[in-house]
């Protein structure tokens, strides 16, 4: 999958190719041990400068991607490449050299700040672990670094207790930044914020990633928030990704049934907040499948008003069409590129609205994003 699906192709600043993440799981089958495969061969590229967001329902594999992209954990399978560089996760130097180049900001910045820890010292800590930088050279830099993230020199002197959720946020963006990382991998970086904080802390980001050039693999529910910052979109599906490419391309005509179901969720949403997962779970008909035992052929099979035999019997392969990735068997069908019989028409209304996995009118023009408002800290 590429990022950005035009000519000639940017170099990736990350790429995976085939990653694969198992759990092992005691007991959860009939008292015998099982094995959940979160991830199963997800391939991505991000370029510099680049948003590249990922999306999908809760629980299909989305933060242990994030934790592999960001070398917090390790693939079962697959390589990844940092700047075209491949990582060797048995190697040390390539672990510690591909940590400062890929860094992470989580959903929820209180618990992954030291509360006994002042946030300037919390600023300075990576410069002390990475660098050889001298004293006066790590505090101008981590004023100059408070300031890029809308705080005041002040802020510097407080614990986390002492700040609000965006201002929390902001500091965790600013340790992420400081040592000058290529990529920064968020997940669900604003879901925790009042709405009225979201779009400030996303302004930053996408202010931060211009200024700074970082490639930004941006975790998300809400298609809303995505519509906002993405460049380019892979959407996840029970540890697969089921469709990528450019944002208006994905957004604006998807392929794949279960990227037009989600666009069907979104358009009955009002706008991004905390529940929004919970709202897109219960917006796409019918249960997302366990990945401890997920349906045969294509995953998506159960909740799909397209499905025909060969879908619950063969895993379509991701391949390329119109411009971006899609795996699905009828994607032609789906983009209305060819006639079938048997299901119903690309993106026209089911007749039994009762059925589980049927939805209406598959894609919502109006961007829900929050309007633009960055700049200094109000939160
Ligand atoms: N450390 C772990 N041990 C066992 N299972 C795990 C572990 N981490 C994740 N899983 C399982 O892997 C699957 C994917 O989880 P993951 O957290 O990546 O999903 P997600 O897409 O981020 O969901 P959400 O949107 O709710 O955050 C889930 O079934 C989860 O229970
Ligand atoms: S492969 Fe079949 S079941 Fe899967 S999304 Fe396509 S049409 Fe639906
Ligand atoms: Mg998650």
């Amino acid at each position: 999958m590429s990022a950005r699906q035009t000519s000639p192709p940017e170099p990736c600043a990350l790429q995976a190719e085939n990653l694969q993440r198992r759990y092992a799981q005691p007991g959860r089958r009939n008292g015998r041990d099982a094995t959940l495969q979160a991830l199963r061969g997800v391939s991505l590229c991000v370029s510099a400068a680049q948003v590249l967001a990922v999306v999908g329902e809760s629980g299909c594999g989305k933060s242990t991607l994030a934790r592999l992209l960001s070398f917090a954990d390790a693939p079962d399978e697959g390589v990844l490449r940092v700047r075209g560089v491949v990582v060797d996760p048995r190697r040390r130097e390539d672990l510690r050299r591909a940590r400062a180049a890929v860094q992470m900001v989580f959903q929820n910045a209180r618990g992954s700040l030291d509360p006994r820890q002042r946030v300037a010292r919390a600023l300075e800590e990576p410069l002390r672990i990475h660098t050889r930088l001298a004293g006066a050279e790590r505090e101008a830099r981590v004023l100059d670094m408070l300031q890029r993230v809308g705080l005041q020199a002040q802020h510097g002197s407080r614990y986390p207790h002492m700040l609000s959720g965006g201002q929390l946020q902001r500091v965790a963006i600013a340790r992420a930044l400081m040592l000058e990382p290529a990529v920064l991998v968020a997940d669900e970086p604003v879901s925790a914020l009042d709405v009225s904080v979201q779009a400030q802390v996303l302004n930053l980001l996408l202010e931060l990633r211009r200024q700074l050039g970082l490639a930004l693999v941006f975790i998300s529910h809400d298609l809303a928030v995505v519509r906002h910052v993405a460049d380019s979109v892979a959407v996840m599906y029970c540890g697969r990704v089921v469709e990528s490419g450019a944002r208006e391309a994905v957004l604006q005509q998807p392929l794949h049934p279960y990227t037009r179901a989600l666009l069907a969720a979104t358009a009955t949403l009002h706008g991004p907040g905390p529940a929004a997962g919970t709202r897109m779970r219960a917006a796409v008909r019918g249960e997302p499948p366990s990945p401890l035992s997920p349906p045969p052929g294509c995953a998506f099979h159960p909740r799909c008003p397209h499905a025909q035999p060969r879908c619950r019997d063969e895993q379509p392969a991701l391949r390329e069409l119109l411009g971006r990735q899609v795996a699905c068997h009828r994607a032609e069908f789906v983009a209305g590129l060819s006639a079938s019989t048997g299901a119903s028409a690309a993106g026209s209304a089911c007749t039994d609205a009762s059925a589980s996995g049927c939805w209406t009118s598959a894609t919502s023009s109006s961007d829900q994003g929050p309007s633009p408002a960055a700049g200094a800290s109000t939160d």
